[in-house]
């Protein structure tokens, strides 16, 4: 990992609380352009990041995960295939706010993520995260969120429900919903990460909600109790 020119490994105790050396200017100084960024956060292998790097060149992609075995893969793939447009991060999501300005990110994506069923502060879409992607996304900026986990998509709808925050794509079968935009449906459902290719082999259900954080100033927890899955993390 330390010899690749695409990935920064930041010491968490050394940006913890801090600014990292290159917040606010990973355009500049980094990919130099201005072009939008976009993280995958929890991107083990980064199928996502380099699979929009190779649809959206005129876009920048970021892979944010703690796990450097998994990243290893798709920082390996980007430098061989020369994606110049998509890098690593390997660091804790907690971290974003100490390596992102603000509104320096437009879009992000969370992609089969733990559903952290008994550890909200754990979980990638819930009010501590959230409140955390609010402070470095763009105002237009939105969130991507591909699930196999029933709770974590209800949970994920009550929470939005909760906050009246707005959902601009929100299906619970997305490979039967027939999405109608094709490069809306171009991003969704043609690229399959490690995680979602296990959990459609088992016959789960993909579901697939894009929203906006827009017009919440206080997030909210939602006040409901939500059937627990049966979601079963696999270690690869
Ligand atoms: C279930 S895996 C999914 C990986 C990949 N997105 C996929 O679909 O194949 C969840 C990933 O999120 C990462 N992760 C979970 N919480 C994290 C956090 N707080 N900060 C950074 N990475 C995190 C884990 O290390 C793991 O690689």
């Amino acid at each position: 990992m330390e010899t690749f020119p695409n990935v920064f490994q930041p010491a968490s105790d050394g940006i913890l609380g801090k600014e990292y050396e290159l917040k606010g200017k990973w355009g500049d100084q980094v990919f130099r352009n201005s072009n939008p960024i976009i993280l995958e956060v929890g991107c083990g292998k980064g199928e996502y990041t380099v699979g929009l790097a190779c649809l959206y060149p005129d876009k920048n992609f970021i892979g944010i995960d703690i796990k450097g075995a998994r990243m290893w893969k798709g920082a390996k793939y980007a430098v061989e295939n020369k994606i110049s447009n998509a890098i690593f991060v390997r660091t804790y999501a907690e971290m974003l706010e100490s390596l992102f300005a603000q509104g320096e990110v437009a879009e992000i994506w969370i992609t089969f993520p733990d559903p952290q069923m008994s550890k909200v502060r754990k979980r990638l879409t819930g009010t501590r995260f959230l409140s955390i992607y609010k402070k470095i996304l763009c105002p237009s900026g939105t969130i991507h969120l591909k699930t196999d986990s029933p709770f974590l998509y209800r949970y994920t709808c009550e929470l939005l429900k909760a906050n009246h925050l707005q959902e601009i794509v929100n299906t619970d079968n997305l490979y039967e919903c027939g999405l109608g935009d094709p490069p809306l449906s171009l991003k969704i459902v043609s690229i399959k990460t490690f995680y979602e290719q296990q959990w459609l082999s088992r016959g789960k259900q993909i579901k697939y909600i894009h929203f906006s954080l827009q017009g919440a100033d206080t997030l909210y927890e939602p006040d409901v109790e939500i059937e627990k899955d049966d979601y079963k993390s696999t270690h690869h």
